[in-house]
């Protein structure tokens, strides 16, 4: 702000003192050219007086000369003595001024130059620097009176020169004014301006700090136009998908934490009957400590789910590629759920047409696979049916687990990929369910670029479909 100031003053200063210069110039120019000619008018008519040494003849003529020009006249003969002086003051004394000797001496026709009235300090010109000293200034005219060609005498104008240098000194303070009126413009202008660009990131700044304490519901106000505006934009995209990621991560933390209480309060109750009743029936001490045995597998069970869904989680999750073939961890699954499903009656059938060969992670898939068939024996009553299907539809996979069982009501439909969502809490606990596997299939099938889905009826069982990219590597 100051180095602009800096310039802008300098740039008007040297443009004023040049045209407060020219003007003056040409000012002194004008009034050089009148008071030459008036002065050389008026000695023409003098000669005749001063060559006839008509004291009265000159005094007329000073007289008259004077009231004419708007000065004080004087008339020298030619040893520079005054011989008229319209003020009367200075008869007969000699005067040495350089317009009077450079006509006497140098022979000039006429003269001029500027004189300070209070040091009597003569200048040949008005500059800059005569308007800083506060001194009165007269113009000195003189022309030469001349009879046949041999300089008899000078006449000579003094005159104020106050009304000229004060109509330059108006100039000057109003140009001062003028520089102070515009400084003072810009200056609003720019602080207006700079307040209208750096308002809306100063916003955004309190906004981000705000945020940085852990206020994540605040947002930037999205006003104006252009890139301002975009960024606002994309910052409160970017806060509300924090805000929503926060969210998430206190509800899996909450439900995490309600999981893993749920088996050990069951756990401790049992230790503590085991301690404060040591004449147990053998038989049920048995029962008790298989139950504690049980409640710790959960445990563990949840645990383990845990950890494979933080790891999925984390962004530097590399899948760990290789050749593989879909239709022959279907097939394993099959033997490996085998034993659960012939307990209960239930038939696995296979449709497989074709091996979906791909280069993908196969442990994660085993998982994939794996999770939604246990899924679909778990939930399919006695002598039920699971069906598995695999088909290769252009370069992506098509698996479909579907099954026989009770289904999943409409309104449970969109959570049921959801962490610990179980559609029946009750049953799904009993069942051995942590509610995490198919958030783990989720994970896992968007991890190799992939899509799940899941549509059922109430009543008449569901339909799980994977569809997988067929990366060939
Ligand atoms: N094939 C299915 N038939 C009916 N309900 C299902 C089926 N698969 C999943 N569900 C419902 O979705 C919920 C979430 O499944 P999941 O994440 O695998 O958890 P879990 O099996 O541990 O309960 C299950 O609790 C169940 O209510
Ligand atoms: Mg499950």
């Amino acid at each position: 702000m100051l180095a602009f100031f800096f310039i802008i003053g300098l740039s008007f200063l040297l443009m004023a003192s040049t045209l407060i210069n020219m003007l003056g110039d040409y000012l002194f120019d004008v009034r050089i050219q009148g008071d030459r000619a008036g002065l050389e008018k008026w000695a023409v008519q003098a000669v005749d007086d001063l060559s006839r040494g008509s004291a009265s003849g000159i005094d007329a003529v000073v007289r008259k000369a004077g009231a004419e020009l708007g000065g004080r006249v004087l008339l020298l003969d030619k040893d520079g003595k005054v011989q008229s002086d319209s003020y009367q003051t200075a008869m007969g004394q000699r005067l040495h001024y350089p317009e009077v000797t450079s006509i006497l001496i140098s022979g000039q026709t006429a003269d001029y130059g500027v004189h300070s009235l209070t040091s009597g300090e003569a200048v040949s010109r008005l500059n800059l620097l005569s308007f800083a000293s506060r001194d009165e200034w007269a113009s000195y005219s003189s022309a030469g009176i001349v009879e046949s060609s041999h300089v008899i005498g000078v006449l000579l104008l003094i005159s104020s020169v106050k009304e000229m240098m004060n109509s330059l000194l108006l100039l000057q303070n109003n140009m001062v004014l003028l520089f102070v009126g515009v400084a003072l413009a810009a200056v609003i202008a720019g602080m207006v301006f700079s307040r209208v660009l750096t308002q809306p990131i100063s916003d955004m700044t309190r906004v981000i700090k705000s945020m940085s304490k852990g206020d994540l519901g605040v947002r930037a106000q999205v006003k104006g136009s252009g890139e301002i505006r975009q960024l606002a934009l994309a910052f409160n995209s970017m806060s509300d998908q924090l805000e929503s990621l926060n969210q998430t991560r206190n509800q899996f933390v909450s439900n995490a934490s309600h999981e893993l209480k749920t088996p050990l309060a069951t756990m401790k109750i049992m230790i503590e009957s085991l301690i404060y009743q040591p004449d147990l029936d053998p038989e049920l001490r048995t029962e008790f400590l298989s139950d504690v045995n049980q409640e710790i597998n959960r445990l563990s069970s949840i645990v383990s789910d845990l950890l494979t869904l933080v790891h999925a989680d984390s962004r530097t999750t590399r899948l760990n590629r290789e050749r593989m073939s879909l239709a022959e961890v279907v097939k394993d699954t099959q033997h490996r759920l085998a034993p659960i499903a012939e307990q209960n009656g239930q038939e696995i059938t296979l449709n497989l047409t074709d091996s979906c060969d791909m280069y993908a992670d196969k442990a994660k898939l085993q998982q994939v696979v794996y999770n939604l068939m246990e899924n679909a024996v778990k939930y399919t009553p006695q002598n039920g049916w699971v069906k598995v299907s695999l088909t290769r539809i252009g370069r992506d996979a098509i698996l479909t687990v579907s099954d026989s069982g009770a289904g999943i009501p409409k309104e449970n439909l969109p959570h049921v990929f959801d962490r610990f969502y179980r559609v029946d809490k009750a049953r799904g606990r009993e069942s051995g369910g942590t509610g995490l596997g198919l958030s783990i299939v989720q994970q896992y099938v968007n991890l190799h670029g992939g899509n799940v889905s899941v549509a059922s009826e109430e009543g008449q069982g569901a339909v799980f479909t994977v569809e997988l990219p067929l990366n060939k590597g």
